[in-house]
């Protein structure tokens, strides 16, 4: 039976209090105006999640660095003064509105659409075809090259970097992408990482990248400031992908992050719901493992709109929180709804008929409430 307090009672990760378990997963919505400093319609957009009641955002992917780690056109970035101080604006009305924000840091690698000459751990076409609605840029992949040391290096001071410039902006942390087939997934994944050096071969190698951001980023910040990392099995170009050795591979990534130093583990399931993206072949819970082994604080995601779906996750403790991407979407004030016994709306994906940017999506809530 559905246990709302279960859902909307307090909670925290570390220090973070948080005023429920709901979270806004993080959504990429290109919405700059190409120098990838946040505008005020994306403050308007991140405000009204905290005002929704929503325990904690985590934005969009944010890119590191000036080299290779632009995924979008338009997509935001946190490499320069005007960039954080954009953020700046973000956090002071997110927390002025009672919420919390983690800022998601974003390499790209093989995947980008807004890059012609792009990195990746090996040089090795990535399968299927871009996003539609996030660049112009459509078809195949480009071939990548596969990153020198030096450019490795270079990811590492990009994610550090990042990762104190939203400390100075007054993020409550940081969130690692490690997921959905960019650059951290692809060291992670056995048929896009090809390496023989210590970036590649067995899995532990394949994490290492992911790891030394971490340990690294930890020296930098305060002690306080929230590190997670976002992880996932199926990826944007390869929905249906799972680990080879499901637990085993688990066993060893979820060690390895915790072994580094991270304070939540978020499980990502890319589009098709928590049993789809969230469980290994044979059923088994990534993510229940993720918490058993670790002990931290593990937020899983995929179709929990859905508040029987939320609540059983919680209640058979797969997970700490619960994190919602086009459910957000639909509903920027879920958490209230659920309070309030109001109807949650389903996601129609013609919110992004005329694109995937917040300026499309505020013009079409303003179509559907004038009919
Ligand atoms: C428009 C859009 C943009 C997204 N951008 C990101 C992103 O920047 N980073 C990320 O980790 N996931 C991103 N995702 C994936 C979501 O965080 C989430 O994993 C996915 O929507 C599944 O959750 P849901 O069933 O609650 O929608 C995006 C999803 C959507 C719909």
């Amino acid at each position: 039976m559905l246990n709302k307090t279960l859902i909307l009672e307090n909670t925290a990760i570390k220090q973070l209090a948080l005023k429920n378990k709901t979270v806004v997963a993080p959504m990429t919505r290109v919405s700059t105006k190409g120098d990838g400093i946040p505008t005020q319609q994306m403050e308007k957009y991140y405000q009204r999640y905290a005002k929704g009641g929503f325990g904690l955002i985590i934005t969009e992917g944010t890119y590191t660095d000036r080299s290779f780690s632009q995924s979008y056109p338009n997509q935001p970035g946190i490499t320069n003064d005007k960039q954080q101080k954009g953020w700046e604006n973000i956090t002071h009305s997110t927390h002025a509105a009672g919420g919390k924000i983690i800022m998601q840091l974003m390499h790209a690698g093989a995947l980008s659409q807004h890059l012609s000459n792009t990195r990746g751990p090996s040089s090795i076409q990535p399968i299927r075809r871009m996003l539609e609605g996030y660049s112009k840029k459509q078809g195949q992949y480009p071939l990548p090259q596969a990153m020198n040391l030096s450019e490795i290096d270079e990811v590492i001071n990009g994610f550090c970097n990042a990762a104190m410039r939203a400390e100075k902006a007054g993020f409550d942390g940081i969130e690692i992408h490690a997921a959905n087939g960019y650059l951290l997934d692809q060291f992670l994944t056995d048929y896009t990482n090809e390496r023989e050096d210590q970036y590649g071969g067995s899995i532990e190698n394949r994490c290492r990248l992911t790891v030394e951001i971490i340990t690294l980023i930890k020296n930098v910040v305060s002690r306080n400031f929230i590190i997670g990392v976002r992880i996932s099995q199926g990826k944007v170009n390869d929905f249906n992908y799972t680990w080879p050795n499901g637990l085993n591979d688990g066993e060893i990534i979820f060690t390895a992050l915790k072994n580094a130093g991270v304070d939540y583990i978020h499980i990502a399931s890319e589009g098709k719901g928590f049993d789809h993206g969230c469980l290994t072949r044979n059923g088994e819970s990534l993510p229940k493992l993720a918490k058993e082994l670790t002990g931290l604080t593990i937020i899983a995601n995929g179709g929990l709109d859905n508040p029987n779906e939320a609540n059983r996750i919680l209640q058979d403790k797969h997970a700490d929180l619960v994190a919602l991407g086009t459910g957000a979407l639909a509903n920027f004030d879920w958490p209230t709804r659920l309070q309030n016994d109001i109807t949650i709306t389903s996601f129609n994906p013609d919110i992004f008929a005329k694109g995937v940017t917040i300026e499309a999506q505020f013009k079409w809530e303003e179509s559907t409430n004038a009919e």
